[in-house]
């Protein structure tokens, strides 16, 4: 198989690796194209691409260029490569991988790029896979597997004293969020027995965590599955959404999203026909307005600032509800954050020109991600600018 790093020729290139969910490969190629055309695309293996750079660059430069820089949509995580640890590098006399061994040819690799007594410095390690499923199989979702724990325990315990030295807080947990700045050594085992190697400096909300996954399990009292992605859409968004905001939730039901901003001590209007979960129901904050939102006066919005929508309808459909609801000054609406259903790939060519729609309707910091508990849609967060922290 032709890898980054099996043509001898392209010694000193270098690559960005990208992961995706599992079938947003095709889309994020096309956006990869659009963004960064001087970027060759090399090879992929399902949610994981490989793109090469033009031309060697400086660390500080590579450093600049994270997944936030890219702005891409369908990227999870992004990183520059620093060489790849498999087959030989990897397998003891017998030929069976030996995960010491890999470790050990990881550090040196390592060291090759980040030097003991200079700067920058690695303060954590980065352990994870590709997606295992496609996002439609029932069960699945994203996450950091036990193997990862494994190879971050090994990678850990056989680091350099000198890099060991320079670890932050809690680096010895391979969930602890990096900090701002940090700079974290990605190892993407693409599989069990070949990894990836490279580096990123910390930045977005996802790039604190192992592949942008954010640690998020579903607690067992949630009202339904879609609670995850609201609260990591939340999260992302960093929407100042706390006690006593008023938010409406178009869409609401059986009731996850909404578990996620009464959490944060939010009111919560829940809009949808089909029926709430009991215990979101029992929550005071919670509001049950129960129809279609098109059945619906908008004088019962006027104080609401903060809206959420998640409707099985198609991408024009969920903008036109928001546009009614939204794009007037009688709703002083501060913050967006929808789903939009790509159920068709070919959908995915029109994002851009769905967020130049919002934006026309006054919300300057747009942007859009298909997060990790997205199945095939993305979310968009919206946010008017003289209330941006
Ligand atoms: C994916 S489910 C929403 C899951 C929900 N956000 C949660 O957190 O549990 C989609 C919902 O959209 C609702 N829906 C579809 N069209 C709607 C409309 N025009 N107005 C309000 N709700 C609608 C459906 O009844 C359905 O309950």
């Amino acid at each position: 198989m032709q890898t980054p790093f099996s043509n001898s020729a392209d010694a000193n290139a270098q690559f960005i690796y990208l992961t995706c969910q599992r079938g947003a490969e095709p889309a994020l190629k096309k956006e990869m194209a659009k963004r960064r055309p001087d970027f060759r695309f090399s090879f992929s293996r399902p949610g994981f691409l490989t793109f090469k750079l033009p031309e060697p660059e400086s660390l500080e430069k590579r450093l600049a260029l994270d997944a936030a820089a890219l702005r891409t949509i369908f990227a999870r995580s992004c990183v520059h490569s620093l060489g790849r640890v498999a087959g030989k590098d990897a397998v003891d006399e017998a030929g069976n991988f030996d995960l010491n061994r890999a470790v050990r040819r990881v550090w040196e690799l390592v060291a090759l790029e980040f030097e003991p007594d200079k700067s920058p410095k690695l303060a954590r390690i980065h352990v994870y896979g590709r997606d295992r499923f496609p996002a439609s199989a029932k069960g699945f979702e994203p996450g950091l597997t036990n193997y990862a724990y494994d190879v971050h325990r090994a990678l850990c315990e056989a680091a350099p004293e000198n890099v060991k030295a320079s670890f932050g807080p809690n680096a010895d947990r391979l969930d602890a969020p990096g900090r701002p700045g940090e700079i974290c050594l990605d190892v993407v085992a693409v599989e069990d027995d070949e990894f990836y190697l490279g580096f990123h400096r910390v930045s977005d909300a996802h790039s604190r965590y192992p592949g942008g996954l954010f640690p998020l399990e579903l607690p067992t009292d949630a009202a339904s599955r879609a609670f995850l992605k609201f609260e990591e859409g939340l999260r992302w968004a960093d929407f100042p959404i706390g006690i006593g905001a008023r938010c409406v939730d178009i869409g609401a039901a059986p009731g996850g999203g909404s578990q996620a901003l009464l959490a944060r001590g939010a009111e919560v209007l829940g809009v949808d026909p089909a029926e709430i979960d009991p215990r979101v129901l029992a929550n005071p904050n919670f509001t049950h307005l129960q129809g279609k939102i098109s059945q619906f006066k908008r004088k019962l919005f006027r104080k609401s600032r903060w809206f959420l929508a998640d409707m099985n309808v198609a991408p024009k459909y969920t903008l036109d509800v928001l546009e009614e609801l939204v794009a007037r000054e009688d709703i002083a609406a501060r913050g967006l954050l929808f789903t939009l259903k790509i159920l068709d790939w070919k959908l995915a060519d029109s994002v851009p020109e769905y967020l130049s729609r919002v934006k026309s309707w006054g919300f300057n910091h747009v942007k859009a991600r298909q997060l990790q508990f997205n199945k095939q849609e993305i979310m968009v967060a919206a946010l008017k600018k003289p209330f941006y922290r």
